[in-house]
């Protein structure tokens, strides 16, 4: 079963052939960050027409890297939501009208799930149960999967997500969008004890908030610059980084134990950050729970793991119809 799915929430034109939901045939990623870096953030608009510019672009690539035609794939795919409301509907568009022309099924697909996904791409040995952390630019997510296209919410942000608050500190400490990636790697010189931060108080028993870290951040570097001396911006970032990773590890973890999960993943793109990485290999294996970690190159927003999630979902029989839309809020199915 080979499926064809398109990625388009956010700001990277995605497309990707995956085979019986675990292999990967073709995956190409054709990212917008030049076209955004100037405005230091995703500008909306933007990137609704460099998809609408990319979108067939990315489809022939992935199917020339796969070795196949439109003939060769038995299934079409498209990111539906959540994300931004231009951004999905191009992609929805694009997909609805080859499922028109091929005559061919259309699977509807959360980037929530996508995300989830992109271990099942990495580690053929991981069958759920398990639960996942999913962090990303606009999502942190704790999601017990008990079975394939099958999602428990737990836990979420009360307020910015985790790769929001990396994106803020980036900000804050000058750094150029996507800042993420770029405090993670600063922080790799500098102490991450360097400055505390405060934990935060949420009332859900595994929810995150950031807002209040942020802020701190931003006090603490308004009164570091006030006193004129040059920024000690390795170990600021090592200290913010330490204080967003520490509180996900630990909520994760006291869901993984009370939960009595019997195996943990991480998504999304702050998946990538290598505090948070090493942190839950070594509290997982402290725990004695094993734990997936997503391939670099598929913790960021990718067609694979779109076309990954939505092998499940064909598999019972989900598909949608060509009055499909685009729904930027869309929740993750909660079903038990
Ligand atoms: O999953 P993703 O590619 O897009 C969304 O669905 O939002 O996540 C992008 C987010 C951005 O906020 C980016 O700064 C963050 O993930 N990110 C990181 C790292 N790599 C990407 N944050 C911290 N450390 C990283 N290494
Ligand atoms: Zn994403």
């Amino acid at each position: 079963m080979r499926i064809l799915a398109l990625e388009t929430s956010c700001d990277e034109t995605a497309a990707a052939v995956v085979e019986d939901g675990r292999t990967i045939l073709g995956n190409v990623v054709f990212s917008q960050i030049d076209l955004h870096a100037l405005y230091g953030g995703v500008v909306p608009e933007i990137a609704s027409r460099a998809h609408v510019e990319a979108c067939d672009r990315v489809i022939d690539q992935a199917l020339r890297e796969a070795g196949l035609t439109f003939d060769g794939v038995d299934a079409l795919a498209v990111t539906c939501g959540p994300g931004l409301v231009g951004a999905l509907l191009t992609g929805v568009s694009c997909m609805k009208g080859l499922a028109y022309a091929l005559g061919k099924p259309l699977v509807p697909v959360n980037h929530i799930e996508g995300h989830i996904a992109a271990n099942y791409l990495t580690s053929p040995e991981l069958t759920p149960p398990f639960l996942c952390l999913v962090v990303s630019g606009g999502h942190s997510h704790l999601v017990w999967v008990p079975d394939y296209a099958t999602y428990t919410l737990l836990g979420q942000t009360r307020d910015d997500a985790a790769g929001e608050a990396f994106d803020k500190a980036a900000r804050v400490l000058g750094l150029p969008y996507p800042g993420g990636p770029r405090v993670d790697a600063l922080a790799e010189e500098g102490d991450p004890l360097a400055f505390s931060l405060p934990e935060p108080r949420v009332e859900g028993r595994y929810d995150f908030s950031f807002s209040g870290m942020k802020t701190a951040f931003l006090n603490l570097v308004n009164q570091l610059e006030m006193r004129g001396e040059p920024l000690p911006k390795a170990d600021l970032a090592a200290s913010f980084r330490h204080a967003v990773v520490e509180s996900l590890v630990r909520k994760t973890m006291l869901a993984a134990r009370e939960k009595q999960v019997p195996a943990l993943a991480l998504a999304g793109g702050v998946s990538a950050n290598r505090a948070l990485r090493r942190r839950m290999t070594e509290a997982c294996r402290e725990a004695g729970i094993p734990l997936y970690l997503p391939r670099l190159d598929l913790c960021g927003d990718n067609g694979a793991m779109i076309a990954s999630a939505a092998y499940w979902r064909f598999l019972r029989g989900e598909t949608a119809p060509l009055t499909l839309n685009a729904v930027p809020g869309l929740r993750l199915i909660r079903e038990v």
